[in-house]
C-alpha cells in the first residue's frame, strides 16, 4: 500500500494540510498514517552518494569540527554542505590518488558542483530553522542521530510532526547545561561534545552525554534533569505555552 504512494508524499502531505483545513478529519487521519509508515520516513537507511563520504572519519577520527563543513550551522536556517574547495582544501594534498576522491576532482577541474542526495528533508510547508536550536544547546545528533559513527550517512529520526512536538511540548526534558564545562556558551557545548568524545572517549562522558553522543538521548525524566531544564527553560525566556502552536512550524 505504501509504495503506491511513496513518489507523491509530499503531494500527499500537502493534500491532507488542505483536508485539515476544510474540515475532512477522517480523510486527513487516513492518509496521515499511510505517511507515517517506515516505508516513507526512509529512518536509518544509508543513502547512496556520489562519494562515499565518511563522517566517522571525518568527525570522529580526524576530529573536524562540523561548522568546517556545514558552515551556517549556528547563523541561519539552514545548515547548508561544504563545496568541492573545501574538500580540496586536505585533498589537493592527501589521498590524492584515491579512486574514492575521483569525482571529487572531477567537480574540482569542471567546476560543477557534487550533487550530494539529500538525507534530511522537511516538506516544503514546513518551517525548520537550526541557528534557534543551536543557540539552545541542542546537539545536533539528538536530531541527526549518531552522526560522528556514520561511514555513509542515514536519517537519524522521523522528522515527522508528532516527533517535534515531544520536544516542543517539553523543553525542559531536553535542554541541558555541560556541568564539567560551567559558563561556557549553550552553542559552544552542542560542538564541545565531540571534542570532549574524542579526547575521552565515551566512558569519559556524562550518562546524558552518552546517550547525546550515541543519539539515543529522547528526553529526561530525571527530577534534577527536570529543575535544571524549567531553569534554563525561564534563563532563555522560551514560551513552552506558545512552542507546540501550529503558527511556530506552519506559516
Ligand atoms: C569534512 C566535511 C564535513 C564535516 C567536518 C562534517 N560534515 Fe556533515 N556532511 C558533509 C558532506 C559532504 C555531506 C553530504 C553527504 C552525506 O550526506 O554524507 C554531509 C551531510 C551531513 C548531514 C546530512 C545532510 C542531509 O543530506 O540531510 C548531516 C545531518 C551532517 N552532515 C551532520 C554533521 C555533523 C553533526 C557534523 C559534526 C559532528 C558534520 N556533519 C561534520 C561533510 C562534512
Ligand atoms: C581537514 C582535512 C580534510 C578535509 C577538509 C576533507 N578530508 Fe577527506 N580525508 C582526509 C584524510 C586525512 C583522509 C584519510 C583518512 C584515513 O584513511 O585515515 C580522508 C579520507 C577521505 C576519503 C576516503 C579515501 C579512501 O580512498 O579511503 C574520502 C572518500 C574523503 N576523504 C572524502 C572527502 C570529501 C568528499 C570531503 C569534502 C566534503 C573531504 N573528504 C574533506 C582529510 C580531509
Ligand atoms: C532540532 C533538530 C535539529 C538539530 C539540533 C540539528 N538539525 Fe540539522 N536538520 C534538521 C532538520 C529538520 C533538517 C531538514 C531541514 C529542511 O528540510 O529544511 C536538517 C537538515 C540538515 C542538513 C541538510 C542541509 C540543510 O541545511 O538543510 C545538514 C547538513 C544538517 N542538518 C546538519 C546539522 C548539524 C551540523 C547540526 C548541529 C550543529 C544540526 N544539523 C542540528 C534538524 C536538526
Ligand atoms: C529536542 C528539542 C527540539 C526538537 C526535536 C525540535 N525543536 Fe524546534 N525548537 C526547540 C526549542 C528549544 C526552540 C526554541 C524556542 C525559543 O527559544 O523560543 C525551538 C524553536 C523552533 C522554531 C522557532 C524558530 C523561531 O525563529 O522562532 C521552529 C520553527 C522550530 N523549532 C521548528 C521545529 C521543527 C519543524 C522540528 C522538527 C522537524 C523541531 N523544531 C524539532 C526544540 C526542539
Ligand atoms: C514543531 C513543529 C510543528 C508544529 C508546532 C506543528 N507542526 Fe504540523 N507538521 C510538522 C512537520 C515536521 C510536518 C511534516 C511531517 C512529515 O514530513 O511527515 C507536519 C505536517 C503537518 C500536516 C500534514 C499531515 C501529516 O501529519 O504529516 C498537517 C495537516 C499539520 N502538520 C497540521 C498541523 C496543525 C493543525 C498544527 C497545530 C495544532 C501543527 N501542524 C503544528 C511540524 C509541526
Amino acid at each position: 500500500m505504501a509504495q503506491i504512494f511513496r513518489p507523491s508524499a509530499n503531494s500527499v502531505a500537502k493534500l491532507s494540510l488542505i483536508c485539515f483545513a476544510i474540515g475532512v478529519p477522517t480523510v486527513w487521519l487516513a492518509i496521515a498514517g499511510l505517511s507515517r509508515s517506515p516505508a516513507n520516513t526512509k529512518q536509518d537507511v544509508p543513502l547512496n552518494q556520489p562519494v562515499p563520504f565518511s563522517h566517522q572519519h571525518h568527525t570522529w577520527e580526524l576530529g573536524i569540527d562540523c561548522r568546517y563543513c556545514h558552515t551556517s550551522v549556528e547563523k541561519s536556517s539552514y545548515a547548508g554542505l561544504p563545496s568541492t574547495e573545501t574538500c580540496m582544501s586536505c585533498h589537493s594534498q592527501i589521498w590524492t590518488n584515491s579512486p574514492m576522491l575521483e569525482p571529487v576532482r572531477q567537480s574540482y577541474e569542471t567546476n560543477t558542483p557534487i550533487q550530494w542526495n539529500l538525507v534530511n528533508k522537511v516538506p516544503q510547508f514546513v518551517y525548520f530553522n537550526h541557528s534557534i536550536h543551536i543557540a539552545r544547546g541542542l546537539n545536533c545528533n539528538i536530531c541527526h542521530g549518531p552522526v560522528n559513527e556514520m561511514q555513509i550517512t542515514w536519517k537519524g529520526n522521523s522528522f515527522q510532526m508528532a516527533w517535534c512536538l515531544q520536544c516542543h511540548r517539553a523543553p525542559e526534558r531536553y535542554l541541558t547545561e555541560n556541568i564539567t564545562r560551567p559558563g561556557q556558551s549553550p552553542r559552544e557545548q552542542v560542538f564541545n561534545l565531540y571534542w570532549e568524545l574524542q579526547k575521552k572517549g565515551v566512558k569519559g562522558l556524562t550518562i546524558k552525554q552518552r546517550d547525546e553522543a550515541r543519539g539515543e538521548f529522547t528526553g529526561s525524566d530525571d527530577a534534577e534533569d527536570l529543575a535544571k531544564g524549567r531553569e534554563l527553560v525561564k534563563k532563555y525566556g522560551i514560551k513552552v505555552q506558545q512552542l507546540a502552536d501550529c503558527g511556530v512550524c506552519h506559516h
